[in-house]
């Protein structure tokens, strides 16, 4: 079912804000994260969810998530600040990523954040800061990667990495309590998130059997896809994840089958919430397509090569034409969509709104020949309620 727009409203704010101007709509995302967050609970009744603020970590948005009862999962000190300043308690919010600086390190310690040990030379740094049998320590284990099963992803600790940790980890009188995998972006199936979590219950196995463990937590990451995505995952959803994994978990040592599970969503929660309003300018006549030039382009919407972004004119008009869509970068590669439809005389001036963008989109854009593009927040609906992967 295609979302109906509200056009008026955003010919309202792009005469406002001209364009382009990236809009989201806040009522989407509530939409969205309740019903992930229901998903969630009917499976894993004392899990949680923490939400991944690389996605897009405006304060809006994260503020908003937070209300919801979302934690944070961080990946960098300004993330962790951010997190900390935006009310997220410390017990409820995860330090995750392959670059954890000392003093970033030192906060986390200090204020009690779960930190999940993404390397072998990262757990030395840990040590030396004496954090104490009470730091908040879960082990990240290497998965194959999502994306090409038959390789090992270069984030967390291989099982040879894994076993010296556990005895650094010994030595230094630590204490490991949780464990934690991410099984990869836009995981084109559940099956994909069950291999690897059925593929790292060896790693748990030796995790349990040492004598530095008290585990508290199982945390299975993100990777869950978004509306982008849709056309190479099939209509998957949320659900069908979140059973793979509880089905997968099985596989991992009885001891842990009680513990609460966590999970990471990102991109599913923002991206359909996102849209970029831009205008047409030009039309070149090419064969074997017309090419259309917008006013923004592929610096703004840098997925556009790869994910699926719907396009929707403003004006009311049969879309009876088949053009390319170019943005208005200096590059021949600047290409927004190859094959999107249009009416048959498209005036400058005219309306379009790009979908899919309030995730990786937005916290990766930017404006290089412009100045930084507006955000516009709405609390009205962009776009009917349309099926969603989070259902
Ligand atoms: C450790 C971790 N957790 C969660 C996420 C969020 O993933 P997604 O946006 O695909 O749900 C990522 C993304 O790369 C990640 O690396």
């Amino acid at each position: 079912m295609a979302p109906r727009i509200n056009r008026a409203l955003l010919k309202e704010i792009a005469a406002e804000q001209g364009t382009p101007c990236f809009v989201f709509d806040l009522e989407h995302l509530k939409d969205v994260a309740g019903r992930i967050i229901a998903v969630q609970r009917a499976s894993f009744p004392c899990g949680d969810l923490f939400y991944s603020f690389k996605t897009n970590s405006d304060k809006k948005i994260v503020s908003v998530l937070r209300e919801l009862g979302y934690g944070a999962e961080v990946v960098s000190g300004r993330e962790l600040k951010l997190a900390l300043s935006h009310g997220f308690l410390p017990s409820k919010i995860i330090f995750n990523g392959p670059l954890k600086r000392r003093d970033e390190l030192q906060l986390a310690i200090q204020e009690g954040v779960t930190i999940h040990v993404d390397s072998l030379d990262e757990l030395r740094l840990i040590a030396s800061l004496r954090p104490g049998p009470r730091a908040r320590l879960g082990l990240r284990i290497a998965t194959l990667k999502g994306s090409a099963p038959q390789s090992w992803s270069r984030f967390g600790l291989s099982r040879l990495e894994l076993m010296d940790a556990l005895q650094l980890i010994h030595r230094e009188e630590l204490l490991v309590r949780g464990l934690h995998l991410h099984a990869g972006s836009n995981l084109k199936s559940p099956e994909l998130l069950a291999l690897a979590i059925r593929d790292a219950s060896t790693a748990a196995q030796a995790v349990v059997e040492s004598s530095c463990a008290a585990p508290e937590w199982i945390d299975i990451g993100g990777g869950f896809p978004g509306p982008s995505a849709a056309h190479r995952s099939g209509p998957q959803t949320f659900r069908a994840y979140i059973l793979a994994a509880k089905a997968a978990l099985k596989t991992w040592p009885s001891s842990l089958n009680e513990l609460p599970v966590f999970a990471e969503p990102g991109r599913i929660l923002t991206e359909g919430a996102g849209y970029l309003l831009t205008q047409f300018v030009a039309r070149k006549h090419r064969d074997p397509v017309d090419a259309l030039v917008l006013d923004a382009g592929r610096n703004l919407i840098p997925s556009a090569g790869t994910h699926f972004h719907p396009i929707h004119w403003l004006r009311c008009c049969a879309l009876t034409q088949r053009f390319a869509v170019y943005g208005r970068n200096c590059f021949e590669s600047d290409l927004l969509c190859d094959w999107a439809a249009g009416p048959e005389s498209p005036r400058p001036g005219d309306l379009l709104v790009i979908g899919n963008v309030g995730a990786y989109d937005w916290s990766t854009a930017f404006p290089w020949t412009d100045a930084p593009i507006p955000l516009v927040f709405l609390q009205a609906r962009v776009a009917n309620p349309s099926v969603t992967p989070s259902s």
